[in-house]
């Protein structure tokens, strides 16, 4: 039979028992998790390098002395920013291609080729010594792989994960991010003093280690199913959902999933036919704007989550705390200040492993948001309203700490597992790589104009910064409220139904009540239909 004797059967009762996670299966879909240290210890690790005196002797040609010279320098501030946002420039274009190489060679497959492509940058850089050729063609060429794996990750692990522990698998991803920004800010304090080019070439080389654990252990993890149902390899699709859920090929648990994704598939392709690579990604902005289900609402749904989750302000705390805590008079080790921020990053996280399965993304995305602009306007109005003794900025500093609480447990990982739910396979890859080039994108202006904002010589806003960030954070609330659906406990495809029949206020009501299967004329107990697995292989093409 068509489909390379694949028998499918689909069925009508739509809450359909799901093949039990084991701890395999969990492990499984984890792993890629892993990818989010590029993220975090990349983002982290730049600017302790920017700040080392052995660094800064080397771009600048300046005569250095290891004994006794307490100056502190720094680098022009053109070199700081060509540096730093060299990176973003690549990862922002390393995204957006990245979804079209996933449709193509595979997501898993994508990220490996990322990774390596990081690698080459990764060696440029640690290359690299006085001048600025190596170290920014090294950190454009990393920045690029970054992209990919920062994208394609959302995507690979949304797809694959059951959906009662998508949340939870995909929250991992933030949790690594975590702790690759607290690593980078641990080894760079490890190697600041170090008179030598290990000051600066452990913490770059370093990372050559993640892109090895990564791209080799997914070599032996197996391809997203719904990879092969876009390119209509029905046989490849089930051998992996089989893989995946530790059951075998013929099991109802396997035919009933893979049933709902091809026909899910068929359905939006028929809604929205793919035709030429121009016009399939011209489908990304498709449909209008007053259906939340359309196209264009869930790429600007996707793209600005992310921006929002930018505008928390969160990596102020990140990337200036230091600069910021050393402004604040009585504080005797502002990197120690920051490393602690960094550290409760981490601790938080896992809390929302739980919380996002148990209460949903929006009461998340809502309520951490609330958490958000109360802390951030505590500390604007005690830092405005006090003298700098030590009580008060020892408030500012627990409520700063509060703040990333918050945000971590929230915010952090929400914006993520809701980017790898809401988009129809036909534009999911593109539609998350979109999303996660915004992030890059919005992290990168902020990191520009923050400094503008806040440098005594410039806007000279100082702790008042923070009733800006409690500002945007309130229009973050509002966003939540009035734009985030529930998408919970759903498999994607009950996703993309669900979008059609709500709105993301009524949406965490809504139960589902048919399948795609289904309604596509399959029935229960029934088998895939010939004619629909031959239909599918045949269109198997890249859209
Ligand atoms: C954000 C990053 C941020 C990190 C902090 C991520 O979700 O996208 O910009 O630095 O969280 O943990």
């Amino acid at each position: 039979m068509p489909g390379g004797g694949v028998t499918l059967s689909a069925t009508t009762d739509v809450d359909r028992v799901e093949a039990p996670v084991t701890v395999k299966t969990y492990l499984m879909c984890a792993f890629a998790a892993f990818g989010g240290i590029y993220f975090g210890y990349d983002s982290g690790y730049i600017n302790g390098v920017l700040g080392m005196n052995y660094y800064i002797h080397m771009q600048t040609g300046l005569p250095y002395s290891d004994s006794g010279d307490t100056t502190v320098w720094t680098l022009p501030s053109w070199k700081k920013s060509l540096i730093v946002s060299i990176l973003s420039a690549g990862t922002f274009f390393g995204a957006i291609i990245a979804g079209d190489v996933a449709d193509f060679i595979g997501r898993r497959t994508t990220i490996i080729v990322g990774c390596v492509i990081f690698l080459v940058g990764v060696i440029l850089q640690t290359a690299s010594a006085s001048g600025l050729g190596l170290i920014v063609t090294g950190r454009l060429i990393a920045g690029f792989g970054v992209g990919f794996v920062s994208a394609i990750i959302v995507l690979y692990m949304s797809e694959i994960a059951p959906r009662k522990v998508r949340g939870a698998i995909v929250s991992g991803y933030q949790f690594f991010i975590t702790i690759g920004l607290m690593m980078a800010s641990c080894i760079d304090y490890g190697t600041q003093n170090r008179t030598d080019s290990g000051s600066y070439r452990i913490p770059i080389a370093l990372q050559m280690l993640w892109a090895l654990i990564l791209g080799i252990g997914l070599l032996f993890l197996p391809e997203s199913p719904r990879y092969f149902v876009k390119r209509g390899n029905i046989e490849r699709a089930t051998d992996v959902l089989a893989r995946l859920r530790g059951q075998p090929r013929d099991s109802e648990f396997i035919q009933q999933e893979l049933s709902e994704i091809i026909a899910n598939h068929e359905y939006e392709l028929q809604v929205i036919p793919q035709g030429s690579f121009l016009n399939s990604w011209f489908n990304c902005f498709r449909g209008g704007l007053r259906k939340p289900s359309s196209n264009l609402r869930r790429t600007i749904l996707g793209t600005s989550l992310q921006m929002m989750q930018q505008w928390t302000g969160v990596n102020f705390v990140f990337y200036f705390g230091t600069t910021f805590f050393q402004t604040l008079g009585t504080i005797n080790n502002p990197f120690l200040i920051s490393m602690i921020t960094t550290i409760v990053n981490v601790l938080s996280t896992p809390i929302s492993f739980y919380t996002i399965e148990k209460f949903g993304r929006r009461p998340l995305l809502i309520w951490g948001a609330l958490g958000m602009v109360i802390c951030q306007f505590i500390v604007a109005i005690v830092g405005v309203t006090t003298d700098q003794s030590k009580a008060p900025i020892s408030a500012m500093i627990s409520f700063i700490c509060i703040y990333v609480f918050f945000f971590a447990s929230t915010w952090g990982p929400g914006a993520w597992v809701v980017i790898g739910e809401i988009y129809p396979l036909p534009i999911r890859s593109r539609g998350v790589a979109l999303s996660t080039a915004s992030n890059w994108l919005w992290n990168c202006i902020i990191a520009v104009i923050t400094p503008y904002m806040v440098d005594a010589d410039k806007g000279n806003l100082g702790a008042r910064v923070f009733f800006i960030w409690g500002s945007l954070c309130a229009c973050c609330f509002v966003y939540a409220y009035i734009l985030i659906p529930e998408t919970k406990g759903l498999s994607l495809e009950q996703v993309d139904r669900m979008l059609e029949e709500t709105t993301p206020r009524t949406s965490s009501k809504w139960v589902p009540h048919s399948t795609f299967a289904a309604d596509m004329g399959m029935t229960d107990k029934g088998t895939l239909a010939t004619e629909i697995v031959a239909d599918v292989e045949r269109k198997g093409s890249v859209h």
